[in-house]
Parts: structure tokens; C-alpha cells; sequence
């Protein structure tokens, strides 16, 4: 009787540990946070060496948000999306995606998560189709299961026509919208696009933005992208942050962030007694801001489409010829200059600039 109760404890450890090794317990008791938030970052940051690529980021994104990194080349969009893709061990700081930890439930969150590299990552020898096959086999989905969800992503990216084509003979366009399909094959909760149109023409670019708002507004799946193109910032995402030199600078819906430089800029280039002009418009209360460079003049105002006759009016009445008028709306890329001082594109470096790029960086770290 004896023997058998010490067979039975030895048996029942040896069950024990093999659902522990199986990670049946992880599965059993790491309890989802229940939580709004699909992702939640405090004080994230890596470091390269000498290099902090992120640096103390915070930030959240609500389940079914479109959240957007915006920033120039080296920013560490890439960076910060590899950590919370578990890809990356972040150096220090706390995250969490679809109410994982991202250092302690890493299997969770990748089973939770769908990516698309900045990298293109297909197998150009197989078919739209057998590169789809290959990942859902990854994610251990079902044959009869695997056939379903391969029609629906590919109807879903417009593809089913090309199913069969070796990928070799897919355009860019195609591969990125084959790659974004294979993302959601096993239904993530959150997907990832890092630089989802890089290098892709205007035309291809709009077909991917519409993809990608179907998804979230239809499918309803959280995303996060980055980018350094403003207008697709500001076209697809409910809230931006922008990041340079590893930090969040601003972050907010674009039309806010627009909001903070005080509306659009009128340029008037006039012929005259500019001081003259000058005295008169300064009694606009309207004119929120003015800058004086010889005969040009910049002013910032709301709505100036419908300001600019006005302003032509008072030259005329004292004589003054207006030669030139610019209306500009602000865009993100104004927003990132007033934060920054650079351009996006004038911060972008090209291979040949990495460099001084990241001993720039370096300096900035210290
Ligand atoms: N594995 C690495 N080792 C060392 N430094 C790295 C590594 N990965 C990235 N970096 C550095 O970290 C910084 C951020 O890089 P990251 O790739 O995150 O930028 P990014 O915003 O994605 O840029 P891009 O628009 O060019 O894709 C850069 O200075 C880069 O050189
Ligand atoms: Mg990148």
C-alpha cells in the first residue's frame, strides 16, 4: 500500500512537471489584465551601447485605435516596435500588449500579435498562397481552418486572383499586401506595420491606406505603424506620436498637433510702403502671428482662405500692390519643424549620413 501511494505522488510529479514544461500552468494562471488599453508603455528605453535608441517613452493605445509613430530616419520607431513585439529585450522600463507583460509573457504576446516587418519578409520561390500556408502551419491552424482564413485575408488585401503567382512576380504593392494578409492570419489582437508603403508609388500607397483602414474600422484590429511620410500620419492614424532621437517630442490627433501652431500661414509678398501695411494689419485681431522679412510678409490666422481678400482690400486702400499671396495649411511636417527645428525629410539620413546619425545620437545621449 505503501509502495503504491509513493508510485502514485512520483507519477503525479511527473505529470507535474511535464504540463509545466508544456507551459500549461502559464497558460492556466497568467491572468490577462483586464485592461482598455490594447498597449501601455511606461518609461520604455533601449540602449545599444553608446546608443539610446528610445529613450524613457510613455505612452498608451486604446483597444481599436490607430496609433502612429512619426519620425525621421534612426528616430527608433523600428526599436520600439521590436520591443513590444518581444523581438527586442527592451534595457529598462515597463510595457504591455493585449494585457501581457512584454518581459514575462512573451509566447502570449506573440500569439496575441501580427507584424509586418520594415524588411520584407516573404519567400519570393512559393505562391502568394504557400507563403500563407507556411505561416498559419507556424501558428498550428487547422487544415480545414487554414483554407478559410487564407480565402478571407487574401479577399480582404484583394489578392485572391494572384493566390497562385509566385511571389518573385508580385509588384511592391502586391508583396506589401500579401505580407499585411499574413499578418492577420491568426487573428491578432494588435498588428504591428513598421513603414507599411516605404518606397511604394502615391497610387499603391492611397490602395494600402484604404487596406489598412478597413482593418481597424471593419475588422476592428488595434494598429500601430510607423512611418515618416506626415500625410500618411495624418490620413490613417487617430493619434500620433512623434519621435526623434529616440523621444516622444508631441503626441496627440493630428488635428490637434496642427491646432497647436495656430492655423494657417498666409505669405504676401507686397510693393510699397510696407511699415504702412504693416501699422494697418497689426489692428486685425484676427492676425495671430506676424513675421516681417523686407516685403514679405508671413501671418498666421484661422481660416485664411477667407482672410486673404481682406487683406488685399487694406493694401489696395493705401496704395500698396500685393504681388504674391501662399495660403498654407499646416501639416504634420510644420508640427515636427516647430517641435524640432529640422524638417522630417531634412532630419532623414541616407545611408552615407548613418554615421554621423548615430554619433550624433551619441552626443545627445550623453
Ligand atoms: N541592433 C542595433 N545595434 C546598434 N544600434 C542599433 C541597432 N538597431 C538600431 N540601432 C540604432 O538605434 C537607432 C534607432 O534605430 P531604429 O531602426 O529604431 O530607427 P527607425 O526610426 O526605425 O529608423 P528608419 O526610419 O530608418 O527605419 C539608430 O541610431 C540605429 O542606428
Ligand atoms: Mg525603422
Amino acid at each position: 500500500m505503501l509502495f503504491s501511494a509513493e508510485k502514485l505522488v512520483q507519477s503525479a510529479l511527473i505529470v507535474i512537471f511535464m504540463l509545466y514544461n508544456i507551459g500549461y500552468f502559464n497558460r492556466l494562471f497568467i491572468q490577462k489584465k483586464m485592461s482598455d488599453y490594447a498597449i501601455k508603455v511606461e518609461d520604455l528605453t533601449k540602449q545599444f551601447n553608446s546608443v539610446v535608441a528610445v529613450d524613457h517613452i510613455s505612452f498608451t493605445v486604446d483597444t481599436g485605435e490607430l496609433f502612429g509613430l512619426l519620425g525621421p530616419n534612426g528616430a527608433g520607431k523600428t526599436t520600439t516596435i521590436n520591443m513590444l513585439s518581444t523581438l527586442l529585450h527592451a534595457t529598462s522600463g515597463y510595457g504591455e500588449v493585449a494585457g501581457f507583460n512584454i518581459t514575462k509573457h512573451r509566447d502570449h504576446i506573440r500569439r496575441s500579435i501580427g507584424v509586418v516587418f520594415q524588411e520584407p519578409a516573404l519567400d519570393s520561390k512559393l505562391t502568394g498562397k504557400e507563403n500563407l500556408e507556411f505561416h498559419a502551419m507556424m501558428y498550428g491552424i487547422a487544415k480545414e481552418e487554414r483554407r478559410e482564413r487564407i480565402e478571407q485575408v487574401l479577399g480582404l488585401v484583394e489578392l485572391n486572383d494572384k493566390a497562385n503567382v509566385l511571389v518573385e512576380k508580385y509588384s511592391g504593392g502586391m508583396k506589401r499586401r500579401l505580407e499585411i494578409a499574413r499578418g492577420l492570419i491568426h487573428r491578432p489582437k494588435v498588428l504591428f506595420l513598421d513603414e507599411p508603403t516605404l518606397g511604394l508609388d502615391a497610387q499603391t500607397r492611397r490602395n494600402i491606406w484604404d487596406y489598412v483602414k478597413k482593418l481597424n474600422k471593419e475588422a476592428g484590429v488595434t494598429i500601430v505603424l510607423t512611418t515618416h511620410y506626415m500625410e500618411e500620419a495624418d490620413y490613417l492614424c487617430d493619434r500620433v506620436a512623434i519621435i526623434d532621437y529616440g523621444k516622444f517630442v508631441a503626441m496627440d490627433t493630428p488635428a490637434r498637433l496642427k491646432d497647436i501652431l495656430g492655423g494657417d500661414v498666409v505669405s504676401m509678398e507686397i510693393d510699397g510702403n510696407a511699415d504702412a501695411f504693416v501699422s494697418q494689419i497689426k489692428t486685425f485681431t484676427w492676425i495671430k502671428k506676424m513675421n516681417r522679412h523686407d516685403e514679405t510678409l508671413s501671418l498666421t490666422m484661422e481660416k485664411g482662405e477667407r482672410r486673404i481678400p481682406e487683406l488685399i482690400r487694406s493694401a489696395q486702400k493705401i496704395g500698396v500692390n500685393v504681388t504674391s499671396v501662399h495660403l498654407r495649411k499646416p501639416s504634420l511636417e510644420d508640427v515636427f519643424l516647430y517641435f524640432t527645428g529640422r524638417t522630417i525629410r531634412g532630419g532623414e539620413a541616407g545611408q552615407n549620413d548613418r554615421y554621423r546619425q548615430t554619433m550624433r545620437r551619441r552626443i545627445h545621449a550623453r
